[in-house]
């Protein structure tokens, strides 16, 4: 088995890859080609990696060249795609069903494709899990931000000059993203509000010190049978953001988390609400990959709307490439070393669900139905 491990194109400062990962591979007899400079940006040198065992490819051409299974952080261009041996191997998160385009260049390749971020949510899938790992430093991150951009402290301090009152940070959407903001913003002092439509979350969020609002919604109709969140109604949604307006207006920071899988974000904070926010307060939009959950975010960048800071700043992670590229790497790491047997007979279990979840594309061929479905019918397999 050669894995290749391409540097991303910028902005990415991710690697799919760390030295401590490819010593295992290397250990365990799998060849391991990085593409000069793919750590740079992570602070990993080309002597880390060779040190580690892997061999620096000059170039990406070169790189491509060698390699069975290509690991990568993004999905790839169509320039890196065209630099693919056929019938190689590509592990990557994939958001398939918005890349149609590139699944057809893949296709031409005869790529097998398997889309990381299609995992089921499985105890035994949690060490793989990408989007779990990515969203907890998104989380981390977006309290940062907040505090660098909110004109006042988070924690309540008693000076000479009298005490100040700690900021009231509120986050909607209390999963992995949000536990880790609420962890973060109550690590630095703030008094923490968390909204969430899965009543289960409660529990998780007292137990960090903050309080929590439910939105009165059954497990089943908040989840589906992978565990991800379930679109609700027109009507839900607008109740939601009645008791939402209430509190926004009382807050000096707003985290906004919530994602339906494959769709636009549900916009739960309409630009009227911002205007009743108070002047100086700060919303971070990490719905903003989806559009965003509020009406007023711009993805990609920080606005000010009615005297509110509105940061849609995208790939959070990315600005935290060192320990990002850490746990990327060792998520592909538990992917592919459960993956290895089937891949080395070429045989795929497509009744084990999280080969069938991931597997997208096999020697060119959809085998995802939901894709299959969004192709063409000529393009299907
Ligand atoms: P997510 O990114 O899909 O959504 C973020 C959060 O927003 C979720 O908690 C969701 O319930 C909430 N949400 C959705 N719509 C909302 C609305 N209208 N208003 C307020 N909140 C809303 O979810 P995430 O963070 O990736 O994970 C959520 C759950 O899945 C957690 O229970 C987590 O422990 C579980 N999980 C399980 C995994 C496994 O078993 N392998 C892996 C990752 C997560």
């Amino acid at each position: 088995m050669k894995v290749g491990i391409p540097k991303e194109l910028a902005p990415e400062r991710r690697v799919a890859t760390v030295p401590e990962i490819v010593a295992k591979w290397v250990k365990a007899g799998i060849s391991v080609g990085v593409e000069a400079g793919a750590g740079e940006q992570a602070s990993i040198s080309n002597a880390d990696y060779e040190n580690a065992g892997a061999q620096i490819q000059p170039s990406a051409s070169a790189l491509y060249a060698h390699s069975e299974i290509i690991l990568k952080v993004n999905p790839p261009s169509s320039e890196e795609v065209a630099l693919f041996p056929e019938s190689a191997t590509l592990i990557a998160p994939l958001a398939p069903l918005r890349h149609l385009d590139l699944l057809r260049q893949l296709v031409g390749k005869k790529i097998t494709a398997f889309s990381i971020d299609q995992l089921p949510r499985l105890a035994r899938t949690q060490s793989m899990d990408v989007l779990s790992s990515m969203s907890s430093l998104a989380g981390y991150k977006s309290i940062l931000l907040a505090a660098d951009h909110l004109g006042k402290l988070f924690p309540m301090m008693t000076t000479a000059a009298g005490t100040i009152l700690p900021a009231k940070v509120i986050v909607i959407g209390a999963g992995v993203a949000g536990l880790q903001a609420i962890a973060t913003a109550r690590r630095l002092g703030a008094v923490v509000l968390a909204f969430d439509t899965r009543p289960a979350a409660g529990e998780q969020v007292k137990s960090l010190g903050a309080d929590f609002v439910s939105l009165e919604v059954s497990h089943e109709q908040a989840q589906d049978a992978g565990g991800y969140a379930k679109e609700q109604t027109a009507e839900f949604y607008r109740q939601e953001q009645d008791i939402l307006r209430r509190y926004l207006k009382d807050a000096d920071v707003v985290i906004t988390t919530a994602l339906i899988p494959g769709k636009r974000a549900p916009l739960l904070i309409t630009a009227a609400m911002v205007k009743e926010m108070k002047p100086g307060a700060v919303l971070v939009d990490l719905a903003a990959e989806q559009q965003g959950n509020c009406e007023l975010s711009q993805p990609g960048n920080i606005i000010r709307q009615h005297g509110v800071t509105l940061i849609g700043l995208l790939n959070l992670p990315s600005t935290l490439p060192v320990h990002a590229s850490q746990l990327y790497a060792r998520n592909l790491f538990n992917f592919l070393t459960y993956l290895q047997p089937q891949w080395e007979k070429n045989e795929f279990d497509l009744t084990d669900e999280i080969i069938k979840s991931a597997l997208i594309l096999r020697q060119g061929h959809v085998v995802n139905p939901l894709v299959q479905n969004a192709l063409q019918p000529a393009e299907r397999a």
